[in-house]
């Protein structure tokens, strides 16, 4: 790997410590949650975990007594009113919420939402204050076509339509096919440092082209298999401002070891 590109002293191109952000998925229970939080050892990164809706108001004190920033993992498209089953971005900002990850790979696969979609979540946190985590990636089919940069950029654009203060916002590139769930083998792979450094100058092309120089402030995180024997390398990264991190958060002596890599 070229020396220019790792960060000096962990820092990143965006300014700022790094974030490393749990996504516990629909995993753990209310109390291993809490007992999670109290054993992370935070260091001078930003440090969040995003947890399932039924945990987050058990979690604001312990949370906020660790310096830990909570986030929700998904959001109603819509406002407060008749829609069974949803949680509006004002019920989560009740619950003292950070962020939100909004388009994440298992909610496009699995419960089919489009960037239109997405699109609307977005616009519903940031009317609610919650910094919105967009996920985006290509998945391993359009990776073999070539058609990485093209998704990217179409994700990118469509999903953030209409948004035009890009400092409220936190992205994170997750090919799909590096992410843990998705693989079948037991090893899993992340993305190579060198597709990892691509993507994530490509993707501030993309947001240079369309917010100029503020786009320089928004953070990219990489998510995709990362795990101990990996982080360090791949968050010393002058591209990558912070880690999504999925299988790697369920134990916190691993999520302690990402954390402390950098
Ligand atoms: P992984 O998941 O770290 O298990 O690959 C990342 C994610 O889905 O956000």
């Amino acid at each position: 790997m070229k020396r220019n590109n790792m960060s000096a002293k962990g820092g990143s191109a965006s300014g700022g410590s790094k974030i490393i952000m749990a996504n516990w998925k629909m995993n753990l229970s209310i109390s291993q949650s809490q007992s999670f939080i109290k054993k992370i050892k935070k260091n001078k990164n930003t440090v969040a975990v995003a947890a399932p809706f039924t945990f987050l108001t058990q979690l604001t004190k312990i949370a906020s007594a660790k310096g830990v920033k909570l986030a929700a993992q998904n959001v109603s498209q819509y406002e407060p009113g008749a829609f069974t089953g949803e949680i509006a971005a004002k019920m989560i900002k009740e619950t003292g919420c950070s962020y939100c990850l909004v388009g994440h790979s298992e909610r496009r696969v699995y419960f089919k939402e489009t960037d239109q979609v997405i699109n609307q979540k977005l616009h519903q946190l940031l009317a609610n204050k919650i910094k919105p985590v967009l996920c985006f990636g290509e998945n391993a089919i359009e990776r073999k076509k070539g058609l990485t940069k093209k998704v990217i950029a179409r994700q990118l654009k469509q999903g953030l339509q209409d948004v035009k203060d890009p400092s409220k916002l936190i992205i994170a590139y997750e090919p799909i096919w590096a992410i843990s769930t998705f693989q079948k083998g037991k090893i899993k792979q992340s993305a190579e440092i060198q597709d990892i450094i691509d993507a994530h100058e490509y993707t501030r092309k993309v947001l240079a082209s369309m917010y100029k120089r503020k786009a320089a402030q928004i953070k990219i995180l990489y998510g995709g298999s990362v795990k101990p024997a990996n982080s360090q390398e791949i968050l010393s990264l002058k591209q990558v401002d912070g880690a999504l991190v999925g299988g790697a958060s369920l134990k916190v002596s691993s999520f302690n070891a990402i954390i402390q890599s950098i």
